[in-house]
């Protein structure tokens, strides 16, 4: 039974509300995904009071240690009391596992699992598999919200587990389970839950771009922290990335390896992401991004071929499309780099994407090396910006990137003009300036005309 009939239409993509219908957006420009919304309000409102801040207790802020030091870190030092979570990623990328593991890892942590996507017994037989058992996980087998909150404040769980918060409802709105409407409803009950009770709770969302179900993104307003699990269903690493926190860093990112017994959290990512560091051949270079306050070293990959096509073809994966361009333009008109009737295909190992700037420069290198068919220097990490003028720029946290070179037995830094200290080398690792591009090229491979050839490959 509504409360209130009153109407409104809200946008499934961004959250947007608009008092009548449109056919598109105005807020995410999407084409419908307007759906009709009564207002009800979320819980009836027990009345609120008023207390000097000086009083409010602080006792709240004592933090729940999961056991993975990786998921504990992406929260920002554990589990808030209370706090309202959301984790949201691609279908199959490992979400019920991760949450199901959180019971196994935890010392004790005690878990109430709502198994709205799968049965209780399917639920069973993952746990057996990833190898979590005990009491310490409970599972409760159904998704109306109302005794979803039930249960909770009977269990007082230390983490509520909804799995997914597509599949929940509530009774007394009309529309099916994975509505906008029911979605937001839900939500919100579940929110007070967190907040009125204590209860942390966690919502796993799918992210669907199809405008018909309700994404998550709509959610994003509503809970604390939202944590994106991403991963190329293809590739066995998977990253936990913080993307919006209340109570702790956000961008912040954790690697994770999907094994045939669950999840594994990767201590040294560096070492996943690079192919094999002690072959030279031409066409790679590795560089070192930073994934929040956490350097990575990754290996880019390039190819240099002769085009059979009228237009080159430039392709990148794991890379920006139209930031290759503009590095392959400055190659062209500043370093002379002859890329016409050539085809030019840029990677990322393992996989990885790679958003940092600093990956600049690498590009630059990997192409020419390809080219040129000589493989760059031995044990040399490059980091940089690369500007439209060829100059090469300092990298932001580049003490950390360069301790995670000398971590992994690598020799040199190649970076750019800093504007203002310089950066030290850090054990065996030199850390050397480069001003252009120009200059890098000749750093990492020689000049063209003394070129070595590179070992086949
Ligand atoms: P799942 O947690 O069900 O993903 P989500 O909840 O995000 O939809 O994980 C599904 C995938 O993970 C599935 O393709 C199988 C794989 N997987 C493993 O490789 N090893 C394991 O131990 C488990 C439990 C799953
Ligand atoms: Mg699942």
């Amino acid at each position: 039974m509504a409360k209130s009939a009153k109407t409104s239409h809200v946008c499934g993509q961004c959250g947007h509300e608009s008092a009548k219908w449109l056919g598109q957006c105005p807020q995410c420009g999407q084409w419908h995904t307007m759906q009709e919304v009564r207002s009800v309000s979320p819980v009836p409102s027990s009345g609120g009071s008023v207390v000097p801040l000086a009083q409010v207790e602080q006792a709240a802020s004592r933090r729940v240690l999961t056991g993975w030091g990786e998921v504990d870190r992406i929260l920002g030092g554990g589990l808030m009391p209370g706090s309202f979570i959301l984790l949201g990623g691609d279908p199959g990328v490992g979400k019920s596992t991760l949450t199901l593991q959180l019971g196994q890892a935890g010392r004790g942590l005690r878990l109430l699992y709502v198994a709205g996507e799968e049965s209780p017994h399917q639920i069973r037989q993952r746990a057996d598999r990833i190898g979590v058992s005990g009491d310490s996980i409970r599972i409760y087998n159904g998704t109306e919200v109302e005794g979803i909150v039930r249960a909770a404040r009977e269990e007082k769980p230390d983490l509520l587990v909804v799995d997914s918060i597509q599949t929940v409802f509530r009774g007394e709105l009309g529309g099916l389970p994975g509505s906008i409407q029911q979605i937001r409803e839900s939500a919100a009950v579940l929110q007070q839950l967190a907040k009125r009770d204590g209860i942390t709770t966690l919502l796993i969302g799918h992210v669907n771009k199809d405008g018909e179900i309700a994404g998550p993104r709509m959610l994003e307003h509503m809970v604390d922290t939202v944590l994106q699990f991403e991963g190329d269903p293809l590739r066995l690493f998977r990253l936990l990335r913080s993307v919006k926190n209340r109570f702790g860093p956000a961008q912040e990112v954790a690697v994770f390896e999907m094994t045939g017994s669950g999840l594994r959290q990767v201590d040294n990512p560096s070492e996943l992401f690079l192919s094999d560091p002690g072959r030279r051949t031409p066409g790679r270079c590795v560089t070192c991004v930073m994934e929040g306050t956490r350097p990575i070293l990754v290996e880019v990959q390039a190819l240099v071929a002769r085009s059979g096509y009228a237009t080159p073809q430039r392709m990148a994966s794991g890379f920006d499309q139209r930031r290759l361009s503009l590095l392959l333009a400055v190659l062209e008109r500043r370093c002379g780099v002859n890329l016409a009737g050539q085809d030019v295909y840029v990677g990322v190992a393992g996989g990885f994407r790679v958003s940092d700037p600093a990956a600049d420069a690498a590009v630059a290198v990997a192409v020419v090396s390809s080219l040129w068919d000589v493989a760059p220097v031995d044990g040399a990490v490059v980091a940089a910006e690369m500007g439209l003028s060829g100059d090469l720029r300092t990298v932001a946290s580049e003490a950390q990137r360069i301790q995670e070179c000398a971590k992994l037995g690598f020799t040199s830094y190649h970076g750019g003009i800093p504007r203002r200290q310089e950066s030290a080398d850090v054990g065996r690792v030199a850390a050397k300036r480069v001003a252009t591009v120009s200059d890098l090229l000749r750093a990492m491979l020689g000049s063209e005309s003394a070129q070595e050839p590179g070992s086949s490959d």
